[in-house]
């Protein structure tokens, strides 16, 4: 039997059939449903947040969220977080398969000789106040970063396009650091070609007076694998975002920078500073039962946990639980990790939390791994945004090629006034 689904419209009377492609059906082909009514365009749906809509295909990332699998291309990812390293599961998102040695020799070469930024954008981004949040001043300099590459507007020129991912790649951290040396007074350092992408940067944002820094190879490695978890998440917020601006054809570096600051958001990326926050506020294993109670109440969210696509223990969740450890053995025990284990505890045997399927996600434990390497909170999302960078990029790229995408335009239900006519100042009521 064909894919197909029969409906009839009991409006009408009249049956349609519309194909199922991919278990899908098209939104499009709902449009031929439509009564006598003059002004009646076509049934529409109505699914506020995308809850149950497909925007685009994609063969990036795969999500099975009762299972609790994440794939990259399709590769698991605690294979990724066992095996690989951050450049090559890079590479990996952005072409599909994992490199030969050459290829990532080539690949790590291009991306360690684009770490630079041009000298203005120091400059500018000393304008920025002393407490200025990292996060903003990451979005408004990968932004002006536009005016930086004007060739960034060629975003059908393959090659040019490469450069423009290249440059974000290399760049996002070296921003990053710049930004989180500016707010704590320091000179900004430059990059040092000789270390591993995660060991430069940690060698341009706490590198001091010694000739040569020389990070701590288990942290390296801890960071490594926090990119390799943050790397991408399909259809997410800010990856969305990024799509749906790129749609508009703008070039990537304005494209990211809308995509970073939704990333910003409490409820997205910003959770995992919330988490540190809420677990600072909660102060103490003891006042754990009255915290849980005032989140049953309505009054806060358990911050760090549920997903909208989870609704089991985020697979992130769990190497990135693991990963605390190891770098604990490094940093010492971060004090809140005790608070953080009993909230989990209570909550992953609690009714509310059981019944609406609500785990520890990716935000849980991240932040306590950060603040225990030295990472004030503010630079939780900033960390965040320099790993999803590839996502995002290679989302984009795939949105743009995609010939089935065009520029993002959903729908609405009027729910406003009926046509009316203008009233004077001195006439209205
Ligand atoms: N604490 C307490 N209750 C919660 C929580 C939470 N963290 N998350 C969801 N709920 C409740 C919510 O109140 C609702 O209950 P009810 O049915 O009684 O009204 C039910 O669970 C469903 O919640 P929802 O808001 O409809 O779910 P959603 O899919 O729209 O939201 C979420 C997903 C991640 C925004 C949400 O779970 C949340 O706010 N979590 C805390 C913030 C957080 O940790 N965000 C990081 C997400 S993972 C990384 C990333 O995306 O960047």
């Amino acid at each position: 039997m064909a894919d197909t689904l029969t409906i009839t419209d009991n409006r009408t009377g009249k049956t349609y059939e519309v194909a199922i492609t991919d278990g899908a059906i098209k939104a499009t082909d709902l449009k031929k449903i439509r009564t006598e009514a003059a002004d009646d365009q076509g049934l529409l749906t109505y699914d506020p947040a995308c809850m149950n809509t497909a925007a685009c295909r994609s063969s990036i990332t795969y999500i099975d969220g009762d299972k609790g699998v994440l794939l990259y291309r399709g590769y698991p990812i605690e294979q990724l977080a066992e095996h690989s390293t951050y450049l090559e599961t890079a590479y990996l998102i952005l072409n599909g398969e994992l490199p030969t040695a050459d290829q990532l020799k080539t690949w790590t070469h291009r991306i360690t000789m684009h770490t630079m930024v041009h000298e203005n954008i120091k400059k500018f981004m000393e304008g920025f106040t002393y407490d200025a949040h990292p996060m903003g001043v990451f979005v408004s300099t990968v932004a002006a970063m536009s005016t930086f590459y004007p060739d960034g507007k060629l975003i059908f020129d393959a090659e040019r396009r490469q450069m423009q991912i290249l440059r974000l790649i290399a760049k996002t951290p070296t921003i990053a650091a710049y930004a989180y040396r500016h707010s704590i007074g320091r000179p900004y350092v430059y990059p040092d070609n000789d270390l591993s992408f995660t060991g430069n940067f940690l060698n341009m944002l706490f590198k001091m007076t010694e000739m040569k820094y020389r990070p701590d190879p288990a942290l390296v490695r801890a960071l490594d694998v926090l990119f390799i978890l943050h790397a991408d998440h399909e259809q997410n917020c800010s990856t969305s975002t990024m799509r749906g601006i790129g749609s508009s054809h703008v070039d990537p570096y304005s494209a990211l920078a809308g995509a970073a600051a939704a990333l910003y958001g409490p409820l997205h990326g910003g959770a995992n500073e919330a988490v540190l926050r809420m677990l600072k506020d909660i102060g103490s294993v003891a006042n754990i039962p009255g915290f849980i109670e005032r989140v049953k109440a309505g009054e806060g969210r358990l911050m760090g946990f549920g997903h909208r696509v989870y609704k089991s223990y985020d697979p992130r969740a769990k190497i990135i639980k693991r990963t605390a450890y190891e770098v604990f053995e490094v940093t010492g025990k971060n004090p809140l990790l005790d608070i953080a284990l009993e909230l989990e505890r209570i909550a992953l045997e609690d009714e509310y939390f059981v019944s609406r399927k609500l785990y520890p996600n990716v935000d849980f434990y991240s932040g306590l791994i950060y603040q225990a390497m030295g990472f004030p909170v503010e630079m939780f999302a900033v960390l965040f945004a320099i790993a999803r960078t590839v996502g995002w990029v290679a989302q984009w790229e795939e949105m743009l090629l995609d010939s089935e995408q065009k520029i993002f335009r959903p729908r609405q239900i009027y729910t406003g006034a009926e046509p009316r006519d203008y009233v004077a100042m001195d006439a209205r009521p």
